[in-house]
């Protein structure tokens, strides 16, 4: 009988299901959008109830659409967005309120109060982050202190915390009747409370944080038998793979030597470099951070540049200025004037992450004239996700030392030939688009499928890949370093932007 792989991917607008076979070809795929709950200024809530539902509602779908069932399914993966935080009652399997999004930045008090002794990067050596609001251990204080009831449930053992990959792995393998409580090396890294260097949760970070160690998962590895699915549709499939979902991609892309990078863009974006079985200590602004982890073989780590909105900045122009109706229309747009007009647009909505790392930052737009249009807008926007993109590879550059000959992209934007070729002008190199851009499911199919043996190895993994399109730099020097001060000008005026 010919298996197949499916994998989770719980992104932060959609939750996906998607089959894929041994060459990593789609055979099926169902998406479904959740709510953004926006309860007062930068506060970011999804409800877990409902992505769980729309999870169950997509796997259905996909596998209907292919008729498929469980059982012609070698492996099952889940990737998901990475730092959204929840904690749920293991009797009754329900949430003790919304889950925290990485984007929320309710924690910014908390931020300040930690960074009063010993500075940002008082953690940095141990866990390879900066104090910031992005963190799950922040999130999960903020819920113990202000959820009527969590921290004594959570210090009993009787709620539980997670990421999202925790919350749907618990509620598939069977929920409160037996349901596993885990989440992998990757998902684990990007919480604040992991040694990097032992992957386990650390005693210091948990009393410093004021974290019960009762409520954790178990930290697994990215690729391993996890458990057995308990919930139709998928009820017998193996739940093989666990990856966050920018590793997901960097796993998709088949980054599997040292120096190999990719960049996913989606509601952010996320520059990945694989550096190996050695966590390399940035300098530059970048996080170090797990890569992946495949059953018993060593960890391998990756440095990473964290971009918090570049896609989120179109559907804001979208839904907030109503410029058009529909994304992909940012492109011609942005194509009815023949350059941005000298307007630049910094979208530093939730504070600018890498290589800043500033939560007070504001979003700014700058250059306006009399002459600008909604046309810049459009271009400008595009043109703020290419430059925040060089700022993450020129720090990448400078931390590992060596140059990105070419950049392997993948996401949403990647259709946006117009920013593919601003990017390769910008960066100075050829910006690649490979054959199957859906790495985020992939990489979290082959980590499933690598555990139960549908591929033999990461070899194999490589000969999936391939080159779709290749856009070379084309813009005169001149111009691409006028670009360069313009847009770290109006940088300089959104940091600091809140007292
Ligand atoms: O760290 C956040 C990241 O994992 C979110 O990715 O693709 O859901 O926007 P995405």
């Amino acid at each position: 009988m010919t298996q197949f792989v499916g994998a989770i991917d719980q992104g932060t607008t959609s939750s996906r299901f998607i089959v894929f076979d041994r060459h990593g070809a789609i055979l099926a795929v169902a998406q479904k959008e959740h709510r953004q709950i926006y309860p007062s200024p930068g506060w970011v809530e999804h409800d877990p109830l409902e992505i769980l539902a729309n999870t169950q509602e997509v796997i259905g779908a996909a596998l209907a659409r292919a008729n498929l069932t469980a059982a012609d399914l070698a492996g099952v993966g889940i990737t998901n967005q990475r730092e959204t935080s929840l904690l749920w009652d293991r009797e009754t399997g329900r949430p003790l309120c919304n889950a925290l999004v990485w984007m929320d930045t309710r924690t910014d008090e908390l931020v300040q109060h930690y960074r009063r002794d010993g500075g940002q990067d008082r953690f940095r050596d141990k866990t390879g982050l900066p104090l910031a609001t992005y963190f799950s251990a922040l999130k999960l204080r903020w819920i113990l202190d202000n959820v009527d009831g969590a921290r004594t449930q959570a210090e009993s053992g009787r709620a539980l915390f997670g990421t999202i990959d925790s919350w749907l792995a618990w509620n598939l393998t069977g929920g409160p009747e037996g349901g596993v409580h885990l989440t992998d090396v990757t998902n684990a890294s990007r919480t604040m409370l992991m040694d990097l260097a032992t992957c386990a949760w650390d005693d210091e970070l948990l009393a410093t944080f004021g974290i019960p160690r009762a409520c954790l998962p178990r930290i697994v590895a990215s690729s391993a038998l996890h458990g057995t699915i308990r919930t139709p549709p998928l009820d017998g499939a193996r739940l093989a793979g666990i990856l966050g979902d920018q590793q997901a991609a960097l796993v998709g892309q088949a980054c599997f030597a040292p120096g190999e990078a990719k960049n996913t863009y989606g509601t952010g974006s996320f520059l990945l470099m694989n550096t190996g079985t050695e966590p390399v200590r940035s300098k530059a602004g970048l996080l170090t951070t797990l890569a992946y982890r495949f059953g018993d073989e060593p960890p391998r780590y990756a440095l990473e540049g964290a971009i918090a909105i570049t896609g989120a900045l179109v559907q804001w122009l979208r839904d907030n200025l109503g410029l058009f109706d529909s994304a992909p229309e940012i492109e011609a747009l942005a194509r009815s004037v023949p350059d941005n007009g000298d307007v630049y647009i910094v979208p530093a909505f939730s504070g600018l992450y890498a290589p800043y790392w500033d939560d007070s930052a504001r979003g700014v737009i700058a250059g306006l004239t009399r002459f600008s249009n909604r046309g810049h807008i459009a271009r400008a926007a595009l043109e703020a996700t290419a430059y925040q993109l060089c700022d993450v590879v020129a720090a990448m550059e400078a931390d590992s030392g060596i140059r990105l000959a070419t950049l392997k992209t993948d996401g949403g934007m990647v259709a946006n030939e117009l920013l593919m070729q601003f990017q390769a002008d910008m960066l100075g190199a050829p910006v690649v688009r490979p054959r199957i851009t859906e790495t985020t499911a992939l990489g979290a199919a082959y980590a499933a499928g690598l555990a139960v043996g549908y591929w033999s190895g990461t070899q194999e993994l490589r000969d999936n890949w391939g080159v779709d399109a290749t856009w070379r730099p084309a813009m005169p020097a001149e111009l691409r370093a006028h670009h360069q001060r313009s847009w770290k000008k109006a940088i300089g005026k959104s940091l600091g932007w809140i007292d």
